[in-house]
């Protein structure tokens, strides 16, 4: 039971944690074991600090052979899971600062991806719909466009047949189209168009298809990161912040003794000789709290997307397998994707969920009615009872509460990336990496210095100059983080809407109804009918706000009632 508990757990994250770490079942801590650790810690510590920072990184990445560079534009980027986007309506999406959209010609049932720009006077294709002949139209003047290759096969406007031909045949009126393909249920986009990039993608795989250690089961979450690149992957590759940043901490704010597995010193951390190359690296390390100490972990770096993880225990056994996809979307924002599975009851992350207790019971009781009720109305009410379905796992407890997770990366992740952006010196400098836990961050920020050209390469136009400063409640946001991009959370969230005005609708009438009843009863003395309608009225608002409240989690991380 445990193990399906765990794979749903892992596959409802639509946000997640981006460390791929293992929190385990929560044990007291153990005194000894922790001064030994901090003994240890504190030694290797003072070991690496006798060696410069420069060495330091350089210890844990072996110099790559000059002129070896990774080319942004030829690779495949995800840019949706299959399932979060919408077959009937044009999809807007970003990578590397391009503006795209895709839609699925209904003719064959194949997914196209075209800037979305249209040629005649630029306005957003996206704001278009899909024709029944398989053609995007662009709602600004009706020209209409094959998405295959972007050609221009309607000008409404023309004044007859043959200019209307010539126009056409124009490679003015062309649209730019990009190589696509679906593969493990994400649609990807090949971002450089024309010849060239159809000849490149095509004999290119796809990185989950590298992944020498298999697909993973299961659906895909994913969420568009506040956040820039850098530290984004960053943090993926920083295994060991799980211990704090995802720890539980009692009412004083300290660590939680008996909550958290209790942290252990990593003493294992390094490139895998050989393999920092252009396009990635693979990274080994050990277990960094009680619970997962013995494993052996190995995490993949495929350029520039994907970081593929698996735990062994002390036996060889599987222990954690995690697929985490990066892509840079625009300066200061990266969509994330996420797959988890866990092979141990230990390695499910215990952060963010809560023991249930007699009052929980209690009160699951109390609502059990009302919850029976909604799951009716969901099932006979809305326009896709499936989807909807989907939307809540994905937006309402106890799915949203990876959010809590995500809510915590992002903080930290955020203020590391304005605390970088305001120092505006080389991350060698800005940070003192002197444990062997940092090896994976020195690890990822040699391959972007030696083969990378140092940070993403953004297409033509796009200029990295806007402040990453973002409120907390941009940074909390949920709304453009996960639900504007999952037709699933979309579909729920308006199904809601709906739901709150028939609430307060069927409230209003309850109440007027009461009312007359009330007068015509009491000539009767019939006193009854009017009291039910009334308790009904009152039902109805308290499930207006209740509703009003499911709405809210899929918008924002930001509480509803008091302090933001
Ligand atoms: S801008 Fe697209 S048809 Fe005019
Ligand atoms: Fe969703």
């Amino acid at each position: 039971r445990w193990r399906r508990r765990a794979m749903t757990a892992a596959t409802a994250m639509s946000s997640a944690i981006a460390t791929g770490a293992a929190r385990g079942t929560p044990r007291k801590m153990d005194k000894r074991t922790t001064r030994s650790a901090t003994v240890r810690r504190h030694r290797s510590a003072v070991r690496l600090e006798a060696t410069s920072e420069a060495a330091t990184a350089e210890t844990y990445a072996p110099a790559a052979a000059a002129g070896e560079s990774f080319d942004w534009f030829s690779a495949w980027y995800p840019l949706r899971p299959v399932s979060f986007l919408d077959a009937n309506e044009p999809n807007e999406l970003r990578v590397l600062g391009k503006k795209l959209v895709a839609y699925l010609d209904p003719t064959c049932k194949e997914w196209r991806v075209l800037e979305d720009s249209c040629p005649h006077r630029r306005a957003p294709l996206s704001l278009g719909y899909v024709q029944k002949d398989g053609t995007l139209a662009c709602r600004y003047h009706g020209w209409a466009f094959d998405g295959e290759d972007g050609s221009c096969v309607s000008i409404p406007m023309s004044v007859d047949e043959a200019a209307e031909k010539t126009a056409c045949a124009s490679p003015r009126s062309c649209a730019t189209s990009y190589p696509s393909r679906v593969e493990d249920g994400i649609l990807w986009v090949w971002p450089t168009a024309g010849a060239d990039g159809l000849l490149a993608s095509a004999g290119a795989p796809c990185a989950t298809s590298l992944a020498r250690e298999g697909t993973l089961p299961g659906e895909w979450g994913m969420v568009e990161l506040p956040v820039g690149y850098a530290p984004a992957l960053e943090n993926q590759f920083d295994p060991s912040h799980a211990e704090w940043l995802h720890a539980r901490y009692d009412a004083e704010g300290q660590l939680d003794e008996r909550a958290n597995a209790g942290f252990v010193a990593m003493t294992e951390f390094s490139v895998r000789e050989g393999t920092m190359q252009k396009d990635g690296f693979v990274v080994e390390h050990g277990g960094y709290n009680k619970s997962n100490v013995g494993v052996s972990a190995s995490r993949v770096f495929t350029a520039p997307c994907s970081s593929r993880s698996e735990y062994l225990d002390a036996k060889g056994k599987k222990y954690l397998s995690a697929a985490i996809l990066y892509a840079p979307t625009e300066p200061g924002r990266t969509l994330m994707f996420t797959k988890f599975q866990a092979h141990q009851a230990s390695a499910v992350q215990g952060a963010g969920a809560r023991k249930v207790s007699p009052a929980d019971r209690i009160n699951s009781l109390v609502t059990a009615p009302a919850t029976s009720l909604f799951d009716f109305y969901v099932d006979n009410f809305t326009s896709d009872p499936k989807l909807v379905r989907v939307g809540l796992s994905h937006g309402t407890p106890p799915g949203s509460s990876a959010y809590n997770l995500g809510d915590q990366d992002i903080l930290a992740m955020h203020g590391v990336e304005v605390e970088m952006e305001l120092q505006n010196k080389p991350w060698k400098q800005s940070y003192y990496l002197p444990t062997p836990a940092d090896a994976g961050v020195s690890a990822f920020r040699n391959w972007m210095d030696k083969h990378a050209g140092g940070k993403v390469a953004w297409a033509p136009g796009v200029v990295d100059d806007a402040s990453k400063v973002k409120s907390e409640a941009e940074q909390l946001d949920r709304y453009h983080r996960h639900t504007k991009h999952c037709v699933a959370c979309k579909t729920a969230l308006s199904e809601l809407g709906v739901l709150e005005e028939r609430c307060v609708a069927a409230s209003k009438y309850l109440l007027a109804g009461g009312l007359f009843l009330a007068v015509t009863g009491a000539a009767f003395d019939q006193e009854a009918p009017a009291i039910i309608a009334t308790c009904l009225a009152g039902a109805s608002l308290v499930g207006a706000e209740k509703v009003r409240d499911m709405q809210h989690e899929f918008l924002s991380s930001v509480p509803r009632r008091g302090v933001p």
